[in-house]
């Protein structure tokens, strides 16, 4: 393995938020300072669930746009489509024969994905966290930077490369990934539910700040967003029965850079009002500016193209070499 290097990924499903943006892209920005980082668009993990192909076309590429404008640099890091590189597949059914249903059973995004009716969803979707291992040990991956839902998908995946090892009896062929998660972004919430977190699926647009969100929408969804009757609380603790509240000033301390217990301090026997007003106007000054980028970068189609055909050259390289070597440990080579 190599001792730094990053892998992660984003389904490219629409409607990027602040939730993926703190809890994933901003540290896929920072990592890419000390490691080789593979970045990939998840279309194969995206079909998990019906997507229309021409809006699936459209939200790779804008996907693509959002890294860019983000911050990363298509030069430094290795982006790319999940689909182009052969290898995650052929890993992945590698995988589902060394994973074992009791494993998958307990995953509880799938338990919350599929819902009541787990006889209709697909097989895809209940298999999901395989080829999520596959995509990080396929480029023997060493940190995995994600947002606290994919926390059990990480530990699936070191389960899966210690039972490879054993099974083959090769002690440290797949070396085991951390995760990093920060835990001060790790779960943003809904607007509209301080208990459950923010979302592309969400169904009501107004449960989240998108990427693209101009002011004026920025500026209404936070006017809208839910709150209590009280006033803001002065102390951790009376804030932690309060999750709408405490998401409102978490999202403020991560843009002001100080910490949940000086936001406290600074609200503390205010309205939420107040805290709406300052907080609309620091998320129109950080993101807007994004959205405007990501829209510019769009434009050039093909420039944006040729980043993930780059991207899939350079990715594959590394692929090839894991599969050839796990069909030789596997007794797949004549
Ligand atoms: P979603 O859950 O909105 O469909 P994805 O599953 O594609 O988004 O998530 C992409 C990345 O963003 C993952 O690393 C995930 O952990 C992170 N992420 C998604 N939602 C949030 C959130 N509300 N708070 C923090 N991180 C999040
Ligand atoms: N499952 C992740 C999500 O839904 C996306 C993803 C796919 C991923 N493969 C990955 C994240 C590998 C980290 C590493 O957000």
């Amino acid at each position: 393995m190599s001792k730094n290097r990053v892998l992660s990924g984003v389904q490219p499903t629409g409607n990027l938020h602040l939730g993926n943006y703190l809890g994933a892209i901003r540290n896929f920005v920072k990592l890419q300072k000390d490691y080789e980082c593979f970045y990939m668009l998840a279309d194969l993990h995206s079909i998990t669930v019906f997507q229309d192909p021409k809006i699936l076309r459209e939200n790779i590429l804008e996907t693509a746009a959002v890294f860019i404008a983000c911050g990363l640099d298509p030069k430094k890091n290795i982006i790319f489509c999940q689909s182009s590189v052969s290898g995650h597949t052929e890993l992945a059914w590698i995988f589902n024969c060394v994973s074992r249903m009791g494993w998958l059973n307990r995953m509880t995004q799938f338990k919350e994905k599929a819902g009541s009716n787990k006889e209709k969803a697909s097989v895809g979707l209940f298999a999901y966290p395989n080829l999520m291992a596959a995509d990080i040990l396929l480029y023997r991956a060493s940190h995995v930077p994600v947002g606290e839902d994919q926390k059990q998908h990480l530990e699936l995946c070191r389960d899966i490369a210690l039972k490879f090892n054993n099974d083959f009896n090769k002690k440290d062929f797949f070396a085991l990934p951390e995760p990093i998660i920060i835990k001060e972004v790790a779960r943003i919430m809904s607007l509209k539910d301080g208990t459950k977190k923010m979302s592309k699926s969400e169904e009501s647009d107004s449960s989240r700040i998108n990427l693209t969100d101009d002011e004026n929408l920025i500026e209404q969804k936070i006017k809208k967003a839910k709150t209590d009757s009280g006033m803001l609380p002065d102390n951790l603790n009376d804030l932690e029965k309060r999750p709408e509240a405490k998401n409102l000033l978490s999202i403020y301390s991560i843009f002001k850079k100080i910490s949940l217990q000086q936001s406290i301090q600074e609200f503390s026997g205010k309205n939420f009002s107040d805290l709406k007003d300052k907080l609309s106007d620091i998320l129109i000054k950080e993101i807007t500016p994004i959205g405007k980028k990501i829209k510019e970068i769009k434009k050039d189609r093909s420039k944006l193209k040729d980043i993930l055909m780059d991207g899939k050259e350079r990715a594959n390289q590394v692929a090839r070499q894991t599969i050839k070597e796990v069909h030789e440990i596997i007794g797949l080579t004549l």
